[in-house]
This record gives C-alpha cells, structure tokens and sequence, in this order.
C-alpha cells in the first residue's frame, strides 16, 4: 500500500485582490508547499509570484497542471468564473478551494457538486470567518449554554464603497460585481448569512429581503433581510452608508453575545439584576469589566503575534488540507453550500420581485385595460413572494 503523503503541493489561480491574503495564509502552513500561480493576466501573476516567492507563474490553468502537479488548487477569481473553473480543475484531478459566493445560482452549485461526486476529489468553499477566533470563542460560549438555546441571529455588514475595490465598482458599470445577478450583495452577503445560518439551520426559512440603491448610486447598495426558521430567525443589514464593520448578535432567552469581528472582541447582552437607578451603574460597571477582559485577551495575543485578520482563513486551509490528506470529508458540508447558495437565490429573487412591485405600483391605471393588466401582474408578484 502507498505511504499517506504528509505534504501538500498548492496552486492559485486568479492573482487579484485576495489572492494576497491566501498565499500568505498558506505559506505559514508547514505542510503545504506553494508551487505555482496562475491569471490571465502575466504581470499579476509575475507581481504575485515574486511578491511570496511562488517557484512558477502561469497565465494557462491547464499548462500549470501539467507542469506543476498540485494536489489542490484555489480558485480566487470572480464569482461568475466559479463553476466552470471548479468543474474543469476537478476533471482535471485535483482538489479545489473555491472562494465565496460557491457560485452564482442554484444550477451551477448542483452542477459542481454533480462532479465532485463524479471525480472522488473534494471541494472547500470560502467561508473562512466561521474559523476567525473570536467567532470560535463565541460558537464555543453558545455550545456551553451561557445564552440558552438560540433564538436569533443578527449580522451587520458595513462596506463602505470608498475603498479601492468599492470606487472600481462604482465608477465601472461593467465591472464583473455589477453583472452578478445578486450585483454587490452576490459577492458581499456570503459572509454575514453563513454566520446566521450556522445557527438557522431550516432547510428552507422563510425569507424577506429588500434592496436598494443610497444617493446617487445607480445600483442596489443597501439591502435588509428577515430569515424565520421554525426555532430561529435572523435579520442581516448590509449598509454602503456605514463604516466598515463586522458585527454578529447571538441571542438566546438568557441574554446575548455581541461579537466585533473587527475588534475581536466579545460582549454580552444582559438585562440589569439591580433594581431602577442600580442599574443604570451595573450594566456600565459590567461594560467596562468587559472592556478590561477583551484588552487583556487582546494584549495577550498581540505579544503573542497571534491577531491577524485572515486567521480563519488559515484555520479552514489547514482543515481542508488535513482532510484532503487523511481522506475525510471537507470542513464545510455540501449541503451547506448549497442551502447557503439557495438562500441568496431566494434573497435576489425577493429583492428583484419587490422592486418590480414598487415600479408596477407606480404606474398609472388609467385605462380599464391597465388596470386589468396591473392587477393580474400584481397577483403574480404576489403568488412569487408567497413562494419565498
Ligand atoms: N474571503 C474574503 O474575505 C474575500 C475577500 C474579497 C474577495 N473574495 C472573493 O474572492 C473572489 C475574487 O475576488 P477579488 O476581489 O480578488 O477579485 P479581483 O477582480 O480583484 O481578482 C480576480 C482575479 O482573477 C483573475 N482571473 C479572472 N478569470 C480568470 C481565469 N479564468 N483564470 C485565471 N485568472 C483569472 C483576474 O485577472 C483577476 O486578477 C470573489 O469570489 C470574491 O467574492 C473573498
């Protein structure tokens, strides 16, 4: 019988502005080996290579695996190029870690998975800020019981289109964000719904979600969304208008955990046991007792050199890999991928639904024929929310 290989050889295609944060994830993985990178265009691919001391730069996908041989790859390029990429890399016989969003409907999740199955190899999909620390800490608080059973989940995401990549995907409308059938939210909503729904876990909640376009924007910016599980539910908020952060609120009937994924830090959300003005001082005393313990267990890590902000990133490729090795199924379940791919269909469709109501509302009914005509588009808008 063949030795168990105790390494991994890794490659990267699509050399853009995450690529950054996985290599040098990967490279403090001391069983994974970087041997190539890939994109179609040479000097990202050159700039990244050099950048973290990558041996082979690549603009061919399939010159790379013939010349390099790795065992996974990871597919960092837009959400659009996700399935084909998945399904030409898993034919081709290796492992594939695929960014966040899986894909970029329902079918093309299906269809991946159909191969996956079809090649034995595995598939590990992006949601990397279930293994953040703090997230771990707050997961760990929940599985002890100190909230009691989860009632509700809220996620805030605040993503601000100031920033570098933002100002490339408002200035260009055919940015590939912007042709996303989901636009801003497909490539952005991944991360704050997989946090609700690690703790939602209804195969089909029921979902209500709208979107909208702040200022000037010619395009959706903001979206709000409600999800009812039969025990849970969960509210998302995701704001251009805000600045940027990373906030989740688990509650249970004894109180909630407000996790700063930002910050790393965690507070809990208590009523005051004193009475009246009592605890107007108790709930700050607890805050700033609070306050103390998050700095000491961030001091502590800083001295340690251990906070950086793509650690569950790092986290989830050591799982992976481990897995890929000992042959035992990937960190994120199939079926989770899928319900989280499902969700955000459902999501768009209720959002694109409700915003053609809107304009179908306005429209004038002047004539008995329009009015005819309204109504019975209406009753369908209807029939399709009643269906999410
Ligand atoms: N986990 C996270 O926190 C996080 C953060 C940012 C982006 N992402 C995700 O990563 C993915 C990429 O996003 P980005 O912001 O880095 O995009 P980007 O546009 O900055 O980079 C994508 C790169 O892929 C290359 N590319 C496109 N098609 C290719 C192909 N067929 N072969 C080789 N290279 C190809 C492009 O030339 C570009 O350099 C998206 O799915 C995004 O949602 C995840």
């Amino acid at each position: 019988m063949p030795d168990t290989p105790s390494r991994i050889r890794v490659a990267l295609l699509g050399c853009g502005q995450i690529a950054d944060a996985h290599l040098q994830e990967i490279r403090k993985i001391d069983f994974a080996e970087l041997v190539a990178v890939c994109d179609v265009h040479q000097d990202l691919a050159d700039q990244a290579a050099a950048r973290f001391e990558v041996p082979h730069a690549f603009t061919d996908m399939q010159r790379m695996l013939s010349a390099t041989s790795p065992d996974v790859v990871h597919v960092t390029t837009p959400a659009h190029t996700h399935c084909s990429l998945a399904t030409q890399l898993l034919e081709s016989g290796v492992h594939v870690y695929v960014e966040k969003p899986f894909t970029v409907d329902v079918p093309e999740a299906e269809r991946v998975l159909l191969v996956v199955k079809k090649t034995g190899k595995s598939l590990c999909l992006g949601h990397d800020q279930l293994f953040d620390p703090i997230w771990l800490r707050c997961r760990k608080l929940v599985d002890d019981g100190v909230i009691g059973e989860v009632s509700h989940v809220e996620s805030v995401l605040g993503y601000p289109l100031s920033g570098q990549f933002g100002r490339q995907v408002t200035g260009d409308p055919n940015h590939w964000v912007r042709q996303l059938p989901g636009g801003l939210f497909q490539n952005t909503i991944s991360h704050p719904l997989y946090r609700i729904t690690e703790f939602l876990t209804d195969i089909q909640p029921r979902v209500d979600a709208h979107w909208y376009a702040s200022g000037n924007a010619t395009f959706p910016t903001e979206m709000v969304a409600h999800l009812r599980g039969k025990t849970v539910t969960g509210s998302l908020f995701f704001s251009t208008r805000i600045q940027h952060q990373r906030i989740s609120r688990v509650y249970g009937p004894r109180g909630g955990l407000e996790v700063d994924h930002d910050g790393q830090t965690i507070r809990f959300i208590r009523q005051s046991t004193l009475p009246g003005a009592f605890g107007k001082l108790e709930i700050p005393w607890r805050h700033w007792r609070e306050g103390a313990r998050n700095l000491r267990q961030n001091l502590w890590r800083f001295l340690k050199s251990d906070i950086h902000y793509f650690a569950g990133m790092r986290t989830l490729f050591e799982l992976y890999y481990r897995s890929i090795l000992d042959g035992t199924p990937p960190p994120i379940a199939y079926e989770e991928m899928l319900r989280v791919t499902r969700l955000m269909d459902v999501m768009f469709r209720h959002c694109r639904v409700r915003t053609g109501a809107k304009r179908l509302a306005a429209l004038s009914s002047a004539s008995p024929r329009m009015a005819d005509w309204k109504a019975n588009c209406m009753a369908e808008v209807e029939e399709e929310e009643s269906v999410s």
